[in-house]
């Protein structure tokens, strides 16, 4: 009787070893970008408090309605999953005073936790790269984390299949008398509207510029525009950050409609889309949010960020072909007993003089025939061979399981070390 296997869980996947080079490459890349900015990392707890992510997110939005993980702890307090990195990183800077010691630019990366209805490009565990700047209104600053995140998309290769879009919701006044506005004109045609667009009309009725039902796109054409509504001072501080991303050259596209799903922005939002049709097309967003420390308990703060989907960045790198770089150097094979204990002497000794190469030990026996079928298997550049002979003769033999132009070589054990150094 066979026994049964149990599946992971809809939506969650582990990530496999062959695709663990692409993912090393890109955390390399966003990296090293951050770092060239001024960045600095910090690591967040996966736990937190439910009521943190209500206040922030907002109680009437679908992640905080809908999509959290959240469970009574045994100590009778809602824990959540956190389904996104901003909230954790303002609660961190709170509690550990980082906001008192002038501006900081931070960068986290990690899962979380999002129950959706899963799909390509969509999951219940997935992976951002965030990045949080606290203590500096803008709009300089927007227009340099835009300009980073445009030579992320540059240095990727992306340039051609991302655009930028960007908003101004303005200050949380501005945005209230625009949505009393757009809920009286919405009223009047709401027969015309579709059930998610009546639902949010009473809970969140600036949600309703995101629709995709073509009905309702008819209608918001003529609707109260939220520009319109915005004060002198948000004009111009959109007016400002234009001026920057011209200057800079960070091509652009004002989209009225660009609202964002969580509550906590103000003033710019921004999200990168990719030309696909596909539903699933920001691969990455963000915005300002000089609202949220207070709304936290802590120091007025202004503060911006953003987060980008890395299996959605994954998705359209593989598309353009990333080249695997071959991940295993060595794989050594060893026939007799003999050849065997000098062949781990050796491999241990190539180990500590050269660190970065990565190497296996064949393991379980078998004729030369048997082990050069399993070097050949393991992806590795080089095969490195002992037997009888080699061992006789203090030599070892070296063949290229990559390129049949050089020709296998075999070389005294001593100059080991110094020959496969050569080859870094
Ligand atoms: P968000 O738009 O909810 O923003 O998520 C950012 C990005 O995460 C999305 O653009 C998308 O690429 C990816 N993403 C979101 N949900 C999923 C999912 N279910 N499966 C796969 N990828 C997904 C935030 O989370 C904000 N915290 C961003 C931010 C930081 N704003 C200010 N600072």
């Amino acid at each position: 009787m066979s026994i049964e296997t149990i599946p992971s869980l809809k939506g969650i996947h582990a990530i496999l070893p062959d695709q663990i080079p692409a993912w090393l490459a890109l955390e390399q890349t966003v990296g090293q970008i951050l770092h060239q900015y001024g960045y600095r990392q910090i690591r967040l707890p996966y736990l937190e408090y439910t009521e943190l992510f209500r206040r922030s997110i907002g109680e009437v939005t679908d992640v905080v309605e809908k999509e959290m993980y959240s469970f009574m702890d045994a100590d009778d307090k809602s824990v959540s999953l956190r389904p996104e990195g901003t909230a954790g990183c303002v609660r961190a800077c709170i509690e550990h005073g980082l906001l008192r010691q002038g501006a900081q630019r931070l960068w986290y990366s990690g899962p979380m936790f999002r129950r959706e209805r899963p799909q390509r490009g969509r999951y219940r565990q997935f992976h951002q790269i965030g990045a949080e700047v606290f203590g500096l209104a803008g709009p300089a600053v927007d227009a340099e984390m835009l300009k980073m995140t445009w030579r992320l998309w540059r240095q990727l290769g992306l340039a051609g299949q991302v655009q930028l879009q960007i908003n101004s919701l303005g200050t949380h006044e501005e945005r209230q008398r625009y949505s009393t506005a757009l809920v009286h004109y919405l009223q009047q045609h709401k027969n015309s509207l579709d059930e998610d667009s009546q639902r949010r009309l009473t809970r969140n009725p600036l949600r309703i510029l995101d629709s995709k039902d073509a009905a309702v796109q008819v209608l918001l054409a003529q609707a109260p525009q939220l520009a319109d509504f915005l004060g002198p001072e948000s004009r111009d501080y959109l007016a400002r950050l234009r001026v920057y991303l011209d200057d800079w050259q960070v091509p652009y596209l004002i989209n009225p409609y660009l609202v964002r799903g969580l509550d906590y922005y103000c003033h710019l939002v921004f999200e990168w889309v990719t030309a696909s049709t596909a539903a699933q097309n920001t691969i990455c967003a963000g915005g300002r949010y000089d609202g949220l420390v207070t709304q936290l308990g802590g120091e007025p703060t202004p503060a911006l960020g953003f987060a980008l989907g890395v299996e959605r960045v994954l998705m359209l790198l593989s598309a353009a072909t990333v080249m695997m770089p071959a991940a295993l150097d060595g794989y050594w094979i060893w026939v007799g007993e003999a050849a065997e204990r000098r062949g781990w002497q050796l491999l241990e000794w190539c180990r500590d003089e050269i660190p970065q190469a990565s190497w296996i030990g064949h393991c379980g026996g078998g004729n030369f025939k048997k082990q050069f079928a399993k070097a050949d298997k393991s992806g590795a550049r080089w095969a490195i061979v002992l037997g009888e002979t080699e061992v006789a003769e203090h030599t070892v033999t070296i063949k290229s399981l990559r390129d049949p132009a050089v020709p296998q070589q075999t070389i005294p054990q001593a100059e080991l070390v110094a020959y496969l150094r050569r080859q870094f």
